[in-house]
């Protein structure tokens, strides 16, 4: 017998998007902001005296699910923090799933679905989207205990009406999951939805719209009987007191935060005229990613160019996304490089 559970020792693991040493790359493969956290994010962290380290950290960080709760229009004991929105992910399937209680999820999406349901050892029940991305109706026929709809989805970058996300939410018997780490680059988000249901739980992360990728905070915004569900597989400090107080500096400054993310919608829309310019076709994105394909270029040997040229984007050899490329909105200068080498590589390729 192997040290490991034999759904460990079978599967691969997640990989994620490559992160190089170097700081002189264009680095368009991981979807983070361009632009650099509020400035108020340093100052808090500047801030933090010896004893905030000294002691453990508010386990449930109060400070943050007030803020959070303001903003959203809801009560403080609606929002769960957790590392990372990823960290929400693999509660709810700890909390949610097992051999008998099998995740739905339409495909192509986030990647780390399928890996949490080895890890967990659940059926996992991949439903297709169409060739627009609409929602499959199917969708809502799996009996699955937990349904999980990724809005925006990635690497697609398109968003589902949130009427339809209501009807799903009504129609299935388990949970649903609504991941929208990039909501923040959309026009509209679920927040309602979770007033409307019982069972409808929304994941937000500040690695996106608020520049913190490295920070690892993420929160959840479900009705109390869910949180306290969540609360009982939650590590128990699982946000430090560094964080907690950059993450609330963060959140509070929404004039920095909305500024931000009018500079990446600008630049995505600009991103996508261009690539349409050189003939990529792609579906329009209200994430900070776009998800293109060449009409006769190859997306692997694209790939492989931009990597010579030190700019990374994302490239998956899967059935059915295998001649796209997903990448990340970056600043005019990154995008301005991204454009003018795949200008050369498409006359050359
Ligand atoms: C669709 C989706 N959901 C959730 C996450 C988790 O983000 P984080 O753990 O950085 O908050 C990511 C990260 O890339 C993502 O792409």
């Amino acid at each position: 017998m192997g040290y490991f559970r034999d759904n460990i020792e079978q599967m691969k693991g997640y990989e994620p998007g490559f992160q190089p040493k170097s700081t002189e790359v264009v680095k368009l493969n991981t979807n983070e902001n361009p632009y650099p956290p509020s400035p108020a994010v340093l100052k808090a962290i500047a801030e933090i005296k010896p004893e905030q380290l000294r002691r453990y950290p508010d386990p449930t960080g109060s400070v943050f699910r007030e803020a959070a709760a303001k903003i959203n229009g809801v009560e403080a004991d609606w929002i769960m923090v957790c590392n990372g929105g990823d960290e929400l992910l693999s509660m709810a399937f700890t909390a949610f799933c097992d051999k008998k209680r099998p995740v739905a999820y339409p495909v192509p999406t986030y990647s780390l679905y399928p890996v949490l349901a080895q890890i967990q050892g659940c059926k996992a029940i991949e439903v297709p989207f169409d060739e627009e991305f609409n929602l499959p109706s199917k969708l809502a026929r799996t009996k699955a205990a937990l349904t999980i709809v990724c809005n925006p989805n990635a690497p697609s970058g398109t968003v589902i009406e949130t009427e339809e996300l209501a009807e799903l939410a009504a129609e299935i018997k388990g949970v649903l999951l609504i991941d929208e780490a990039y909501v923040d680059f959309a026009e509209q988000n679920c927040t309602e939805l979770v007033k409307q249901f019982d069972n409808v739980i929304i994941l937000r992360s500040l690695s996106k719209g608020y520049s913190l990728a490295g920070l690892r905070f993420g929160y959840a915004i479900a009705k109390p009987t869910l949180i306290e569900g969540l609360l009982k597989v939650k590590d128990s400090y699982n946000e430090d007191a560094i964080a907690i107080a950059a993450a609330t500096a963060a959140i509070k400054d929404q004039d920095y935060f909305k500024e931000t993310i009018e500079k990446v919608k600008a630049e995505r829309k600009r991103l996508s005229e261009q690539l349409r310019a050189i003939g990529f076709t792609l579906p329009e994105s209200l994430s900070n990613f776009v998800f293109a394909e060449h009409t006769t270029r190859k997306a692997k040997s694209i790939f492989d160019k931009l990597l010579e040229r030190n700019i990374y984007v994302r490239y998956w050899d899967l059935p059915g996304i295998e001649n796209k490329l997903r990448i990340s909105v970056g600043t005019k200068e990154q995008n301005d490089t991204l454009l003018s080498a795949l200008k050369e590589i498409a006359a050359t390729v």
